[in-house]
């Protein structure tokens, strides 16, 4: 009897054991070819738990913020590693102008310094893909060198205003040139084995209120600007994983927006890679499984147990948690641990230098260069850059000493040193004045001592690992600038401007000169004016400023930006001529900044908001029409050319040390493709690259008198195509074939939901820059169309709250 009791449970125990050494035995080891099988395997919690970043059960427990301690000190976060179905754990860390990891680690003597590659605005200065390709590359192999598989970059959000704090970390208001600069990056990035991230999709256009803000755009404004450049890149580089925004798209945030990231992203552009939230959550983790956002970061338990209590109580589908899972594996399995690839810890730092140095001078952009004011009394009418036969120079501005890399917040890289601008003219050979030196290096020390004993705890993105803001300029006598003027063979002033992460910039201090900055052009300009001795300017700053009221003071400005750890040799570069500068804006700089229509809905200063309320995810809740104040899908030149608006500098714009000269441009249609040839000569007396930029007007386009079947309002010019010479010798010349495809040309029938060009006579103008166009042809093209869905329809009329 007690024999026949204990059988069953004997017999369960033994079944227990035998089906304990199944699983043991059959436990699928994840590769390459058995995702399935794994994705099987899989109760509902591994699967949750996959989908749920771990950085805060990482062995040491990162932070709150998203910051790991142990993996790899300082990378932004870790997935969920299973050992039993060799998974290992994926460590992703921030850029985008170079690796985020921290730089020294406790206990460890060793260093794990970072290059500061130059920021988003001056690579895509560059126009160059190919250059910013081998920068991909650089970064790639220093990603992979620390043991890290995908960086959190780039950063592609449209430069809809000039005021958004993190424009220096994105390239452009135009779609085309971010999409092609965001592709090339992607490619050189995941060429080293590691993983790009693009972000922030969609619409991150300003940091007020990132967390709440409602973007109202228009489908047309969606899929013509904002989400173009991700298309672009999506479809040419295939990034590993893609970041989904803050912010709300039309009503839904994005990373709960199906309609973006299953509707658009995946069934219109094919993408299948991993869609991973930003750092500040967690919110509804079920909504954002269903929309398609596969990785949820940093990584919360309660998002795990979210996931699992939904699909159990039926409020989300096991069948969508699959689709992310699955997606998530097929990308571990193209990291590096997976390969069974080796990191050093010690990436090539001197040959990434090299890089870094050489793509920022071709991203460094000459705005103006004339002959010094009063060349007629001197006899020289040369302009005065390049520098010749200078020995001293008097080196005027704080940031030429506090020289800054890059901007600030989680795109700040922690660099092992900067190369100021004294160190950069002293490296060729010229040296700066040692009164100047002295009064500013010492203030800097003291500034910074100060700012670091006073520092606002609240302000995080300001901490010492995170960047400084500028320093104040000093306030200079007269007296003390007329004693520099006898010394110096020419005057440098550097206006330098910091921006980053979570504040977006003041139209009146940053935009704006200040009234010490202003007083300083003004006093060194009429006094070296006087003295005959040039007046050159260095802009150090991410982002656009005012230059209108003051550059006529000047001899010539170089808009440095924030060029990367080697930027004050890359700076020493061009004054000098080493480098012929090439560089051209890809942002409108404007008069005012109330000439950008957006200006009117933009939160200008942070007075609008309580910064310590939106530190904790709240803030004032606001709505952002694009389609308001002739906006829509008129940003940037796009606005300008529209609307005759005068600009400070049009898109496009930078000058050379050499001339060039433009044929006749040449155009053939095969296949839906516009074929266009232009041969560019070098006909100035230095060796210089030209960028040519290709203008398409429509039929029926604004300014035009030709008549279109399309109701289709056009902007008088849009990008199409560009393209860059190599190394012109004086004299030399080459051909420029772009193809564009008639697919490029189209617009956005919100009527139909499809693309659109419709038949008639387009003007393809071929450009130096928005402004200068050297010569046009005009081709007759048939309909094209192409359907999509019709995501993100506007629901309901747009709520319109002003600021
Ligand atoms: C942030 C940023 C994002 C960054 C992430 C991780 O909030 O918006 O760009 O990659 O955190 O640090």
């Amino acid at each position: 009897m007690k024999v026949k009791n204990y059988l069953p449970a004997l017999a369960a125990l033994l079944m227990l054991g035998v089906a304990d050494c199944v699983v043991a035995q059959k436990a699928p080891q994840l590769n390459k070819n058995n995702v399935e099988e794994v994705l099987k395997a899989m109760t509902l919690e591994e699967k949750a738990a996959l989908l749920v970043g771990a950085t805060g059960q990482e062995p040491a427990g990162g932070t709150m913020a998203g910051m790991t301690r142990k993996s790899v000190p300082g990378a932004a976060g870790v997935l969920s590693d299973f050992p039993t179905l060799g998974i290992p754990r994926l460590i992703v860390a921030d850029g985008p102008a170079g690796l985020r990891i921290s730089p020294t680690r406790s206990g460890d003597s060793a260093t794990y310094y970072c290059t500061a590659f130059p920021i988003g605005s001056c690579l895509a200065s560059t126009w160059n893909p190919d250059l910013v390709e081998q920068v991909g590359k650089a970064i790639g192999n220093e990603v992979r060198e620390y043991g890290v598989d995908i960086i959190l970059g780039p950063g592609v959000n449209i430069h809809r205003n000039p005021l958004c704090g993190r424009n220096f970390e994105y390239f452009s208001e135009d779609p085309l040139v971010t999409g092609k600069i965001a592709a090339a990056y992607i490619r050189g990035v995941q060429s080293q084995n590691v993983g790009a991230c693009i972000k922030h999709f969609a619409v991150n256009s300003q940091e007020g209120d990132r967390l709440e803000v409602d973007e109202r755009v228009s489908q047309r404004a969606l899929r013509e600007i904002y989400l173009r450049g991700f298309e672009i890149a999506v479809r040419e580089s295939d990034p590993w994983t893609l970041m989904s925004s803050y912010n709300k798209v039309n009503g839904t945030h994005a990373h709960e927006n199906r309609e973006l990231l299953t509707d658009i992203l995946r069934t219109d552009w094919g993408y299948k890679g991993v869609v991973m939230t930003d750092w500040t959550g967690p919110r509804n983790t079920a909504a954002e499984v269903h929309a398609g956002n596969d990785l949820m970061m940093p990584g919360y338990t309660s998002q795990v147990n979210e996931i699992v209590n939904k699909v159990k109580n039926g409020q989300l589908a096991e069948g969508d948690v699959d689709i992310c899972a699955r997606r998530v594996l097929e990308m571990i399995v193209k990291a590096p641990k997976m390969k069974g690839i080796t990191f050093s810890n010690k990436p090539d730092l001197k040959a990434n230098a090299q890089t870094t140095r050489q793509a920022a001078a071709e991203g460094i952009i000459l705005l103006k260069n004339e002959a010094a004011a009063n060349a007629n009394v001197s006899g020289n009418a040369d302009p005065v850059l390049p520098i010749k036969d200078m020995k001293t120079v008097a080196l005027f501005g704080v940031s030429a000493y506090d020289f800054s890399a890059g901007g600030v917040g989680s795109g700040y890289v922690n660099t092992p040193y900067v190369v100021n601008i004294v160190d950069g003219l002293k490296n060729a050979g010229i040296s700066t004045t040692k009164t100047m030196t002295d009064i500013y290096q010492k203030y800097v020390e003291y500034a910074k001592a100060k700012f670091y004993a006073d520092r606002d705890p609240l302000m995080w993105f300001y901490d010492p690992g995170l960047g400084l803001p500028k320093l104040d300029e000093i306030e200079l006598t007269r007296r003390c600038i007329k004693a520099e003027a006898k010394e110096a063979d020419a005057a440098i002033i550097t206006i330098g401007r910091q921006a980053g992460e979570n504040i977006d910039r003041d139209a009146d201090t940053e935009f704006l000169l200040t009234q010490t900055e202003q007083d300083m052009i003004m006093n060194v300009s009429s006094i070296f004016r006087m003295a005959n001795k040039p007046v050159i300017v260095v802009i150090n700053s991410g982002s656009v400023i005012e230059t209108a009221s003051w550059r006529d003071y000047v001899d010539a400005i170089v808009l440095a930006w924030q060029p990367g750890l080697e930027g004050g040799n890359s700076v020493a570069d061009i004054l000098t001529g080493k480098v012929c500068p090439s560089g051209k804006t890809t942002m409108t700089w404007p008069i005012s900044v109330g000439d950008h229509p957006s200006t009117a809905n933009f939160p200008q200063s942070m007075t609008l908001y309580d910064f310590k309320q939106m530190r904790r995810g709240g803030g004032a809740i606001s709505t952002v029409d694009y389609t308001n104040h002739e906006e829509d899908i008129y940003v940037g030149y796009r606005y300008f050319s529209t609307f005759d608006k005068k600009t400070a500098y049009p898109f496009g714009f930078g000058l050379s040390y050499t001339t060039f000269e433009y044929g006749k441009p040449s155009v053939k249609v095969s296949d839906n493709n516009v074929i266009l040839s232009i041969n560019v000569k070098n006909t100035g007396n230095y060796a210089g690259k030209e960028v040519v930029q290709v203008y398409v007007t429509a039929p029926g386009a604004a300014g035009t008198s030709v008549a279109s079947q399309s109701s289709i309002q056009k902007p008088r010019l849009e990008l199409k195509s560009f393209a860059k010479t190599q190394t012109l010798q004086p004299g030399e010349s080459e051909t420029l074939t772009m193809t564009i495809p008639v697919r490029d040309i189209a617009s956005f029938d919100e009527a139909n939901s499809q693309w659109i060009a419709t038949a008639g006579k387009y003007t393809f103008n071929v450009a130096a820059n928005a402004e200068d166009i050297k010569g046009s042809v005009t081709v007759t093209l048939n309909e094209y169309t192409e359907k999509t869905t019709n995501a993100l329809a506007p629901k309901n009329k747009f709520n319109i709250l002003r600021y």
